[in-house]
């Protein structure tokens, strides 16, 4: 029997209902969005559903474009958007193969960093990386620079939006080839994936830092071009704003999980002594 290989597994959404998913879908609110690139859209239950909910109302009409490597999680994302025409679907990767992190890269890293990483040995995580790098290998028709390809196809200079959240060993290589974007969203920065992409953007000047939260799951973070003009100031503070409420009714919602919880357990020992 054929083993499917572990990029041809379906699996759970990863942003879903959270701070991060609701700032998403705040973002797609934005006025002056044309062009939004998602990377890493998987079969779209998680960041896609976010982004899709909120730019379908939008008024300016924007574009999705979703990038996603694997062809077993294309073929759903595809299937379940495929009513919305301004969803356009890419099954190919990213950036191509030769601009995945070495092995070299992620050990100095490893070593020097205590992140989410390290709750992995590094033969797990080396692992992970060649088994992505072999399927690009049984597949050449994916490997390509995605994102490169859209942009041309598409006559896009930049995205107005972005989420970064593809593979573990491609965020730096990604932001190079959107760098310029309005909005930069970034997942897993306290991981190898968008570590060094947020600080690449914690040090720029051009880029202010709008949302960040190093604790919700493997950390995330959403910057913002400072030089802002015409209808996007206004559409900045609206985001601002958006995000902030996402915060707040994201740690209300944790704030009532734990009042339950505790509520819970009193009643249970209250239950047991009677
Ligand atoms: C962490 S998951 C994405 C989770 C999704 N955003 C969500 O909210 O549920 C990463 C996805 O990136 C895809 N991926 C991995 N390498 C990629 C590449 N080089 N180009 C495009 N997508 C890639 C994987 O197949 C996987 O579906």
């Amino acid at each position: 029997m054929d083993q499917v290989s572990a990029s041809d597994r379906l699996i759970a959404p990863e942003i879903l209902d959270d701070a991060f998913y609701e700032a998403l879908k705040g973002l797609g609110m934005f006025e002056d969005l044309k062009h939004v690139l998602e990377i890493g859209s998987s079969s779209g239950e998680g960041s896609t559903k976010a982004l899709v909910s909120t730019l379908r109302l939008n008024r300016h009409n924007p574009v999705l474009y979703c990038l996603e490597v694997s062809r077993a999680r294309f073929a759903q994302l595809q299937r379940s958007f495929q009513k919305y025409d301004f969803v356009r679907c890419y099954n190919m990767s990213s950036v191509r193969s030769s601009r995945v992190a070495s092995e070299a890269e992620i050990r100095v890293f490893y070593q020097t960093h205590s992140t989410a990483l390290n709750q992995y040995d590094l033969a797990t995580i080396f692992g992970w990386r060649a088994e992505g790098l072999q399927y690009l290998q049984e597949h050449p028709e994916l490997d390509r620079d995605g994102i490169a390809e859209i942009k041309r196809a598409n006559g896009i200079e930049q995205f107005d939006l972005v989420l970064i959240d593809g593979s573990e060993f491609t965020g730096s290589a990604e932001l190079e080839d959107v760098y310029g974007a309005k909005i930069i969203c970034l997942d897993d920065t306290n991981a190898f994936k968008c570590y060094a992409a947020r600080q690449r953007l914690m040090r720029d000047p051009l880029y202010e830092n709008l949302a960040d939260d190093q604790t919700l799951r493997n950390g995330y973070s959403i910057f913002c071009r400072t030089d802002a003009w015409g209808h996007w100031r206004t559409a900045k503070a609206n985001a601002i704003e958006s995000l902030r409420r996402a915060q707040e009714s994201s740690r209300r919602r944790k704030l009532l999980t734990r009042a339950k919880r505790i509520g819970r357990r009193v009643l249970n020992a209250i239950r047991g002594r009677s």
